[in-house]
C-alpha cells in the first residue's frame, strides 16, 4: 500500500512498488489525461510534475513517488484560466492532441521557474516532447503568449 499525493489529494494505491506511475495513474486512479507514447522516455506524452518538476511518468516506479507531490493535467484549473491554458486555446495549438498534456505540464512548469523565457529557454524546456503533428512553432508562440498573459499583459 503507497500513500500517493495527486492533485492535492492523497490516495491509498494498493499496486506493486515498481508498477510505472503512468499506469497507476491511469488504471488505479482512473486519471487518463497523462499520456501513453513510447513507454521508454523519449517522447514524454506522460509528462507529469514531481514536486514541481517534469517528470515522465512512464518511467517512474510507484516507489519513488511515495511522499513527493504529483501533479498531472487534471490538476490544472478545470475552467482552463492557468495562463498556459488560455495560450494554448487563443493560440489554437492543439492538432490531433495526444501529446498536448505533456507539453502542457512542460509549459506550466518553464513559466514557475522563468517569468520571461527566452527562444532558447523555451527550445531547452520544450525539447523533449515530441508532437508527431508538428506544432511546434505554435507551441512556442503559446508559451510566449502565456508567459504574457502570467506578468499580466493583455
Ligand atoms: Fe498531435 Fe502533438 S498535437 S501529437
Amino acid at each position: 500500500m503507497t500513500d500517493l499525493n495527486v492533485n492535492g489529494t492523497v490516495h491509498r494505491v494498493e499496486a506493486e512498488p515498481d508498477k510505472p506511475l503512468l499506469w497507476v495513474l491511469r488504471e488505479d486512479l482512473g486519471l487518463t489525461g497523462s499520456k501513453f507514447g513510447c513507454g521508454v522516455g523519449q517522447c514524454l506524452a506522460c509528462t507529469v510534475h514531481l514536486d514541481g518538476e517534469p517528470a515522465a511518468a512512464c518511467l517512474t516506479p510507484l516507489a519513488a513517488v511515495a511522499g513527493r507531490r504529483v501533479t498531472t493535467i487534471e490538476g490544472l484549473p478545470a475552467a482552463a484560466s492557468h495562463p498556459v491554458q488560455r495560450a494554448w486555446v487563443e493560440m489554437n495549438v492543439v492538432q490531433c492532441g495526444y501529446c498536448q498534456s505533456g507539453q502542457i505540464l512542460a509549459a506550466v512548469a518553464l513559466l514557475a521557474a522563468h517569468r520571461e523565457p527566452a527562444d532558447a529557454d523555451i527550445d531547452r524546456a520544450m525539447r523533449g516532447n515530441l508532437c508527431r503533428c508538428g506544432t511546434y512553432q505554435r507551441i512556442r508562440g503559446a508559451v510566449r503568449r502565456a508567459a504574457a498573459l502570467a506578468r499580466g499583459e493583455v
